[in-house]
């Protein structure tokens, strides 16, 4: 494991561009891999996460080649021309991954085997297993519904309608993406919007998806299935997800002023901008536009005073990942930070509930924590700092807790920064070049 400090900076100036976004980066592939013809894809992550989708279609019979820096190009076989891989598929650490990949799998009547690291084997899969069985799938998995697993497709794909239970994009997408291959109409019910991005790159890719307001307010996402999907160009926007690292460090840190070009600005996306707005950060959207399909702006921060605020609940699934390092910012704010309905924290890369109360209460940040709920009471200033913390094989948290070094009075340290590389390569250089100073712990 290699450890990483973090010790107080100064002010934050810079200019940056950010790494693609990942949610579209492993969809550009997946469509890539059913579209018939070439797509190409620019700026497209390549973290360990999006790598491991790579090989995932190359073992299923899809060429996927790299041009330059983000340049990929990808021949796809076909909805329904997928081969059997020969070798169980290794995800490593992405849930996203993952689900996704086997929604594509329940509709090709093959058998694959999935395993992943330890983070991904602990969590649930019977959230995609359930409704992909009804297309006619078939599962063998760990108790709990765990990886590894196999799963053989349908022959003959079912068409189903589902109601999502969880507020999950990733649930949503294996559906639509398993009714691909499947006759006739797959509808997936929506109660609370997530991020659209299957939607739109379905859309993108010549599919038919029809959204309506159903009477009791859900959406009902309403695909054709069968499809002759086309090879397309792709333009991957920069990850809000990672831009919200180095976005927080320059608000808690007094005379910055960064611009972070090209982010996605999907609203199912934004919900941890919005709510820095609340707590008096100073962020300018510039030079907004649509890129691909995709909105996109420049970000501008400016470093300053934060105040805690209640995120209402209802944002949660626009901002579920963000979380983590918002309660970095509320660690600095004044007064209390409120979050609730934020039990889906607890399944993602870690049990990021935990993690956050615990790597808060080891740097002197006082903080509450309940089955669904997270209460950061504000320093009003610098946290003290000084603790170290553990990743827990979550990208998420080490890169939480190296931004809340830059705003402590003694530094903080990270036990293991290995699973930076998941979302976020080169997120130590991109820091310290807007004039952070992260360097290498003494393990
Ligand atoms: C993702 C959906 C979210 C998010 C994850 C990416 C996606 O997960 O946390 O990082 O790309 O669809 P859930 O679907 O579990 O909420």
């Amino acid at each position: 494991m290699t450890s990483l400090v973090s010790s107080t900076t100064g002010a934050l100036a810079g200019t940056t561009a950010l790494p693609g976004d990942k949610s579209i980066s492993h969809r550009s592939l997946l469509l890539g891999a059913l579209a018939v013809g070439e797509t190409v894809v620019h700026g497209l992550l390549e973290g360990e996460d999006v790598l491991n989708t790579v090989e995932a279609i190359r073992k299923l019979g899809a060429q996927a080649e790299r041009d330059e820096a983000g340049v990929w190009h990808i021949h796809g076989v076909g909805i329904g021309g997928l081969r059997e891989p020969d070798q169980v598929i290794d995800y490593g650490n992405s849930g996203t991954g993952a689900r996704l990949l086997l929604g594509v799998l329940a509709g090709h009547p093959i058998t694959a085997f999935i395993t992943g690291d330890a983070s991904l084997c602990s969590r649930p899969m019977n959230r995609v297993a359930g409704p992909l069985s009804d297309f006619g799938a078939r599962f063998v998995t760990r108790e709990g519904g765990r990886l590894p697993l196999a799963v053989t497709g349908a022959t003959d794909p079912m068409p189903i309608t589902y109601r999502l239970p969880v507020a999950s994009a990733q649930v949503k997408s294996a559906v639509l993406l398993a009714g691909l291959n499947a006759p006739g109409f797959t509808t997936v019910i929506e109660p609370e919007p997530t991020r659209d991005h299957t939607e739109l790159m379905l859309r993108h890719f010549g599919a038919e998806i029809d959204i309506s307001d159903g009477d009791d307010g859900a959406a009902h996402i309403r695909l054709t299935g069968q499809p002759e999907l086309s090879g397309q160009r792709v333009v991957v926007p920069g990850d809000p997800s990672s831009a919200a690292f180095p976005a927080v460090a320059a608000a808690i840190s007094a005379g910055s002023d960064i611009t972070l070009m090209r982010i996605g600005m999907n609203p199912r996306r934004t919900g941890l901008f919005e709510t820095l707005l609340e707590m008096g950060a100073n962020i300018e959207r510039l030079n907004e536009r649509t890129e691909a399909g995709e909105p996109v702006a420049d970000l501008r921060i400016r470093g300053g005073r934060l105040n805690g605020v209640e995120v209402p609940p209802e944002r949660a699934p626009r901002m579920i990942d963000e979380y983590p390092v918002l309660a970095m910012a509320a660690s600095v704010a004044a007064g209390d930070t409120v979050m609730r309905g934020v039990k889906e924290l607890r399944v993602k890369e870690s049990d990021r509930l935990a993690a956050v109360a615990q790597g808060l209460s080891a740097c002197g940040v006082s903080v509450e924590e309940g089955e669904d709920y997270l209460i950061v009471h504000g320093n009003a200033g610098p946290a003290p700092g000084g603790g170290t913390v553990a990743t827990d094989l979550d990208h998420r948290i080490a890169m939480s807790f190296l931004v809340l070094g830059a705003a402590s009075e003694k530094s903080v340290t990270v036990d293991d920064a290995g699973p930076i590389d998941t979302s976020f390569p080169g997120f130590v250089d991109l820091m310290n070049g807007l004039g952070a100073s992260i360097g290498a712990g003494n393990r």
